[in-house]
């Protein structure tokens, strides 16, 4: 039993978690918001009351996005000197870690030596509807010089604010501590190289259970190292899935993972017996054209829905027709 204060924009109210209110109720599927065309909607996480958070590779913007409300969207902040945001989680409560860096949407390439970390402290951040009243508190951790294109990124540990961030020009893991602001390379294995043309290796990671699980795009494998508290290596890879492009990913409540394919448009499930499936989505399916990232509602009304972003099927449009940028609500409990 978990105790939640939930900020609306009428006002505050708390009360006592019992369970996940889950029901399929609504539609399955449902537009959250969409951006104006050509916006690539890279990365995703929830503040704990369950607004979005979203980062977009093709402008230096993080945006939140009120799930409850359609169509309500804010920009947090603008970045500096940056083509892009990429992965975004958070390392502290209602604090962010987030990537920023040159990864051209035009070019498809990545610029070496322009990428570094980002903290974002939402506790003071108010908004109502599109309007900031107070600003959330943005500042830079570290830059990364030696870092090739850093994409996804994950909290390692919250007591000492660690997180782990994919670089995947380099195919490796860095380890980036935001209080000392020291980082290095911490995980390097054959399945997280890059291959040719695009030279993209390990993309999404997420931690469960003592595992580094990752994605890596080149390869089209999803695959799972054990790992120590501090992020070295505890043992072999071990390859979950091969033959599926892969994005960023999560898991539910039963330990299924969620994997976005994005230039693919569906979305795979990989049981904990590793059984895969497509649950959304297909090739012509212009339902969640571009999935790029995907994390669960975080409030009792929401925990069954799995937000998904998209870049509207920029890379590669569903009959040769791409859209904005959208996030994706998919009722998890109507399948
Ligand atoms: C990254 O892009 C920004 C915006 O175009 C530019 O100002 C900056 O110089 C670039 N950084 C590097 C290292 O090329
Ligand atoms: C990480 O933890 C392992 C296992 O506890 C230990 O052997 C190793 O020395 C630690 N390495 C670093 C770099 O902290
Ligand atoms: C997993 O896949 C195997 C082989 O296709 C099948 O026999 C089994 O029933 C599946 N398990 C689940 C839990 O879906
Ligand atoms: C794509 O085009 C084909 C052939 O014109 C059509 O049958 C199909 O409905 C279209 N699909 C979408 C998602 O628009």
């Amino acid at each position: 039993m978990a105790q939640g204060t939930y900020f609306t924009r009428a006002g505050v109210f708390s009360f006592l978690i019992l369970r996940c209110v889950a029901f399929c109720g609504g539609p399955k599927v449902r537009t959250v918001f969409e951006f104006p065309f050509k916006t690539w909607v890279e990365n995703i996480a929830v503040r704990a009351n369950g607004n979005l958070l979203v980062t977009l590779i093709d402008h230096p913007e993080l945006h939140m996005i009120n799930p409850f409300c359609p169509g309500d969207g804010t920009m947090v902040s603008a970045f500096p000197d940056a083509l892009g945001l990429l992965g975004i989680a958070e390392f502290q409560p209602d604090q962010f870690a987030v990537v920023v860096g040159n990864w051209s949407d035009v070019t498809f390439t990545t610029t070496p030596h322009s990428y570094s970390i980002w903290q974002v402290d939402m506790r003071p951040f108010r908004a109502v509807g599109s309007e900031v009243i107070l600003p959330a508190v943005v500042e830079k951790v570290v830059d990364i010089p030696e870092a090739v294109f850093l994409n996804g990124l994950t909290t390692l540990n919250r007591d000492d604010q660690t997180i782990l961030v994919a670089d995947s020009g380099l195919g490796v893991v860095w380890r980036v501590n935001i209080a000392t602001r020291n980082y290095e390379v911490i995980l390097q294995d054959a399945t997280m190289e890059p291959t040719p043309p695009y030279n993209l290796g390990i993309n999404g990671i997420h931690i469960r259970d003592q595992y580094l699980y990752y994605t890596n795009s080149g390869l089209q494998l999803f695959a799972r190292m054990p790992i120590n508290p501090n992020g070295t290596r505890a043992g072999d890879a071990d390859v979950l899935v091969t033959n599926h492009l892969g994005d960023d990913f999560t898991f539910d409540r039963r330990g299924n993972a969620y994997v976005t394919q994005d230039p693919g448009n569906d979305l795979y499930q990989v049981t904990p017996e590793g059984n895969v499936s497509t649950v959304l989505g297909g090739p012509d399916s212009p339902l969640i054209e571009g999935d790029t990232a995907a994390q669960f509602g975080r409030t009792p009304f929401d925990c069954h829905i799995l937000y998904i972003t998209t870049n509207g099927g920029l890379v590669n449009p569903v009959n040769g027709s791409a859209v904005g940028g959208k996030i994706i609500a998919f009722n998890t409990d109507c399948q």
